[in-house]
């Protein structure tokens, strides 16, 4: 595969590593890719701008502001398929983290809604720092893809690992990316996600603590993969950063079984992320419900079981959900798997204290109707997001 009409930002920082920067610009060029270069000033001290604009035949970005002018990184951002910073520094790193904008790379970076690569760069000391890990976790977790240094010799004359990678293992990596994101291509998904919250009178409602991280998580990772993708997402403040994503919001789970209802037949795969309620109010008040002397007892009734009802009438579907339990876990995730139709489901622990609610990251089990049972690793709610993915494309026709 070529990297043909592909458009890439090659965002380079300041390090002796920014020669390699030229060999990486040429070989994109070569494989049909469009490159925009951006520099930090400090990566101009090592590579001139000159070198970049003429091996790109673009001109290269290094200010946000240029003499009189003020340079668009929001269309630069928004332009680009894929951001890859290389070399990317420690600064540069921490800068990422905290969301610091006083260079262009960095406003671009913020601004970019497509992927974006890391190619770190540093001493073996700095590579090795605390700091400089939890900066590495955190970029992660923000959905950000680390090209992982190299070992050899250092310009320190130290040995050992914090090489940037060799443009040509880069360039690698990035038609791995582009491939990948072909896997879904003309396949239609579904996710819930989020809670739902029952009405009780106009203020009140009964809901819970889900977030909708995790579906929204998957709602991505499904787009980079090429699929459409329909999110009918419950009441969440978060929201999905690819524009492309089908957003349906919803409040209640009735909603949210006619918006999946709606548009089930013509998905391949229905992904169940949602905490939907389990009960809801028999009815709900007109006015606001007063306080008055003693108690008061709230009648409930059975929502609908979304995941179960299409469950039901699948055919093609790969139907995915999840389970939360805080007991029994395995004993209750395949009841569920069995009754609900499931082709896998998705088992979060409760037992780790950085999985769940509100989390970045999360911790899961798969249970597949082959019987096999897959425990992965802590990890951020989009590296889970393309493990469900993998196993999803197992079931794909
Ligand atoms: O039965 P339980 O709520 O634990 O089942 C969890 C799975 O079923 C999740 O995939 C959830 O999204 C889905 N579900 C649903 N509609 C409901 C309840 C659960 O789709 N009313």
């Amino acid at each position: 595969m070529s990297l043909h009409s592909k458009k890439i930002i090659l965002a380079i920082s300041g390090s002796i590593a920014a020669y390699k920067a030229a060999f990486l610009c040429r070989l994109l060029i070569k494989q049909g890719a469009e490159v925009k270069v951006v520099m930090t000033k400090a990566a101009t001290q090592f590579i001139s701008a000159l070198t970049l604009s003429t091996l790109s035949k673009s001109k290269v970005h290094i200010d946000i502001m240029d003499d009189d002018s003020w340079n668009n990184h929001v269309e630069l951002g928004l332009w680009a398929d894929l951001i890859i910073i290389a070399p990317a520094t420690a600064n540069t790193l921490s800068k990422m983290v905290s969301g610091q904008a006083d260079n262009m790379l960095l406003a671009v970076y913020l601004s970019a809604k497509c992927p974006v690569m890391f190619a770190p760069a540093m001493d073996l000391d700095m590579w090795k720092h605390p700091s400089t890990k939890n900066n590495l976790q955190a970029l992660k977790e923000y959905g950000n893809i680390l090209i992982d240094v190299e070992s050899g010799e250092l310009a320190s004359g130290l040995v050992g690992d914090g090489r940037m990678a060799e443009p040509i293992n880069i360039v690698r990596y990035i038609k791995e990316h582009f491939n990948k994101s072909q896997r879904l291509k003309s396949k239609v998904a579904l996710v819930t996600a989020g809670p739902t919250h029952e009405a009780l009178d106009p203020v009140r409602f009964l809901g819970n603590k889900s977030s909708g991280k995790m579906g929204i998580a998957l709602a991505e990772a499904l787009y980079e993969e090429g699929a459409e993708v329909h999110l009918i997402l419950g009441p969440s403040n978060h929201r999905p950063q690819h524009e492309g994503i089908i957003l349906k919001p919803v409040k209640s789970a009735q909603e949210m079984f006619d918006a999946c209802h709606e548009i089930f037949e013509k998905c391949d795969i229905a992904i169940m992320a949602a905490a939907v309620a389990d009960y809801r109010p028999t009815s709900i008040s007109d006015q606001k419900i007063k306080k008055k002397e003693g108690d008061l007892n709230i009648e409930l009734e059975r929502t609908p079981d979304i995941a179960a009802s299409l469950g039901k009438i699948k055919n093609k579907q790969v139907l995915v959900g999840f389970a939360l339990e805080t007991n029994n876990e395995e004993a209750n995730a395949k009841r569920k798997l069995e009754k609900k139709n499931f082709d896998f489901i998705v088992l979060n622990s409760m037992q780790d204290k950085n999985a769940t609610f509100g989390h970045d990251t999360n911790k899961v089990t798969i249970y597949t109707d082959r019987g096999e049972i897959l425990p992965y690793e802590l990890k951020s709610k989009k590296e889970v997001a393309f493990d469900i993915i993998d196993q999803t494309l197992k079931y794909l026709a």
